[in-house]
C-alpha cells in the first residue's frame, strides 16, 4: 500500500463507531486508558477524550486503519504536543501503517511550531516501546506504578519517551 492511498484527518463524532471498535479490541484495549465497556459508558469518555486535543484518524478505502489523539500545551509550554490513545486497527498492524500515520503526525505538528512531541507507552507494552524507539523517541524516564488494568493485580509502570523536533 503507497502513502498516495491514505488519507489523514480530523475525526469526529460520526467516527464514533469506527474508533470504538478499534479502541475495545482486545490487542489494542490493554494499553489505552480505559477498560472494555459498552458504547453507552464510553460516549461520555470519548467526548472528553475529543475536548482534550486533536482527534487524529488515518484513512484507507474510507475505513479507519489508525488513530491517535495530539494533545497541545499551553502558553510557557504551548511548543509541546502529548500524543495519546494511539493504535492501529488490529486487521491492519505489523504493516507499516502506524510508521507512516505517526510519520505524518510528526510532519503535521512541526508545522505547527511543535517542537517536543511526547507520550506514555506502558513498560510491558514492548511492541509500542520498539515502534517508538523506530520513530526517534527516546526515554526520559521511567514513572513507577503509574498504571492499573482492572483485571491485573499489579500497577504498571510507565514509560515517558519524547521526540525533539528540529
Ligand atoms: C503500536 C502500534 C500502534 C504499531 O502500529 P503498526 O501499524 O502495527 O506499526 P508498524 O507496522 O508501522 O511497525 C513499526 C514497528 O513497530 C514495531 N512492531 C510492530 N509490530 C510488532 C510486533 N508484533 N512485535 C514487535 N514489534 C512490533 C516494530 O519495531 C516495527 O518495526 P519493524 O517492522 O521494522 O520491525 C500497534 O501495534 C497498536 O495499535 N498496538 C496496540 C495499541 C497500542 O499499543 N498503542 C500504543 C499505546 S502507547
Amino acid at each position: 500500500m503507497t502513502n498516495t492511498e491514505f488519507t489523514l484527518r480530523l475525526g469526529t463524532h460520526a467516527d464514533f463507531d469506527s474508533l470504538y471498535a478499534i479502541y475495545m479490541h482486545g490487542s489494542v484495549n490493554p494499553y489505552l486508558n480505559f477498560e472494555i465497556m459498552d458504547k453507552k459508558s464510553f460516549e461520555p469518555i470519548f467526548n472528553e477524550l475529543r475536548q482534550s486535543g486533536d482527534l487524529y484518524v488515518y484513512e484507507h478505502d474510507k475505513k479507519i486503519v489508525a488513530t491517535c489523539i495530539a494533545m497541545r500545551l499551553k502558553r510557557r509550554a504551548q511548543h509541546v504536543a502529548t500524543l495519546g490513545t494511539l493504535a492501529t486497527h488490529p486487521n491492519f498492524q505489523g504493516k507499516g501503517i502506524g510508521s507512516q500515520f505517526i510519520q505524518k503526525i510528526i510532519t503535521l505538528l512541526k508545522e505547527q511550531g511543535i517542537k517536543r512531541i511526547d507520550l506514555f507507552a506502558e513498560a510491558d507494552n514492548l511492541k509500542a516501546i520498539h515502534f517508538y524507539k523506530k520513530m526517534g523517541f527516546e526515554l526520559e524516564g521511567v514513572l513507577k506504578k503509574y498504571f492499573l488494568r482492572e483485571n491485573e493485580n499489579k500497577y504498571i509502570d510507565e514509560h515517558l519517551m519524547a521526540l525533539i523536533v528540529n
